[in-house]
Parts: C-alpha cells; structure tokens; sequence
C-alpha cells in the first residue's frame, strides 16, 4: 500500500499559516496533521476549533486532528464540526475509550486512538476492532523536533501482528522525530502513515522533503 504523508502542522510558520497549509498541499502532502494541545494532558498548548476550522479553508486535504488533550470528548463535536476528517484522541486521556471511537464514527469522522511512547499495544486491544487508525507516539507528545524513540518500532510490528491476525482493519500512524534517514525503518516495520513535522517544514523545498519521506521503493498506486 502507498505510504500516506501527513505533514505536521506544528513545525509550519503559524503567522503565515494558510500560506504553509497551500504551500503543503502543493508539495504532495496527502493529509495534514493538526496537533492540538491543552497544557494538561501536555505541557505545550496550541491551537483549537477555529483555527482547524481556518485550515479547512485553505486546503482540500483530509485534516487529521491529533487531540492532546485531557477529557477529549467534550470536544469531539467541535472539531469535527471544524473540519475533522480524522480524530485521535489519547488512550490515556480516554475514561472509556470506546465510547469516544462510537462518538467520533457517529459524527461522521473517522476514529483513531493514540498511544504514548509508554503504553503498550496490549493496553488497546479491546478497542483495536472498532478503530480505523492506531496513532503510535515515537517521541513524548508536546513538541516537535524531538529525537525518535526507538522501542516504537517493535510496537509497530506488534500492531501489524495484531491486526493481521486479528483480522482488525485499522491503518497504522506513527508521530515523531521521523526523518528520511528512519522512515524506511518505520515503514518496514507496518506503518501506512508517516507523520513528519520537522522533516516537512524545516525544510527548504516541501515537495522534495515529502518526496524523500515517501522512499524510493513506494511507487504504488494510492
Ligand atoms: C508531538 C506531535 C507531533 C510533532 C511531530 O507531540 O504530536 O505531531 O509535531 O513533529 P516532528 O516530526 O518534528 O517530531
Ligand atoms: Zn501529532
């Protein structure tokens, strides 16, 4: 299957927002990442329905919504109602994380949980079945630009086990300190969705950045 590239808003110029989100689409990004941030569940806090709701604006692409935030289903309708085509909320920040996954399907979206670095893959299982993406942190969440955690891999291959054998349908996304030089890396191990920040903005050229993300080897039709 085709590598989908979702580059991570965060790393983007946010006083020139609309003009990065354009320059993004452009470049060949397939979705675009929205990190949203309440300085609860993380230290950092962002952005939230209105500005999604701007980014809708300027961009025709599929705007996945990573909600890093405590108590997230009092926010689902928003955001989607924002522009949402994908949500993922937090196993961790989920008091039943099952009826957040029902919420967001029932509003027309499509629903991912997200696990932090520490979590393990088992921790989900109950909800892996009803999921269309499981988001996997490869950094801490709350900031871009850091360094990949390497343990991710073998969570990623343990998700890919698990669905294969469980005959579960979900895409597999991974978030954080991905890079050309470990995206085949990432890719190998099951992920069908690359987030990259960093690696998309800090770059001069988007659409060569997005190329190189998408490897050498990934020539297969969408
Ligand atoms: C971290 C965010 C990531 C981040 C990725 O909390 O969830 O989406 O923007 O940025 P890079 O690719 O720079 O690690
Ligand atoms: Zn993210």
């Amino acid at each position: 299957m085709r590598r989908t590239i979702a580059p991570s808003l965060l790393s983007a110029d946010f006083g020139r927002l609309a003009d990065e989100v354009r320059a993004a689409t452009r470049a060949g990004a397939d979705w675009l990442h929205v990190d949203v941030m309440d300085g609860h569940f993380v230290p950092n806090i962002t952005i939230g329905p209105p500005i999604v709701d701007a980014i809708r604006k300027a961009s025709t692409l599929p705007l996945d919504v990573h909600l890093m935030i405590t108590d997230p289903q009092r926010y689902l309708a928003a955001f989607v109602g924002a522009g949402a085509s994908w949500v993922s909320v937090h196993h961790e920040a989920c008091a039943v994380p099952r009826e957040a996954v029902a919420e967001i399907r029932a509003l027309g979206a499509h629903a991912s949980v997200a696990l932090n670095p520490e979590t393990p893959v088992a921790a989900a299982a109950d909800v892996l079945p009803e999921i269309d993406m499981l988001l996997l942190m490869s950094v801490h969440p709350g900031f871009g630009g850091q360094a990949f955690i390497p343990t991710t891999l073998a969570k990623i291959a343990e998700a890919a086990r698990l669905r294969a054998t469980t005959n579960a349908r979900f895409l597999i996304e991974v978030d954080g300190g991905i890079t050309a030089e470990n995206v085949e890396r990432v890719a190998a191990a099951g992920a069908d969705v690359i987030v990259a920040g960093t690696a998309v903005f800090g770059a001069d050229d988007y659409a060569s950045a997005i190329n190189a993300l998408r490897g050498p080897t990934d020539g297969s039709p969408r």
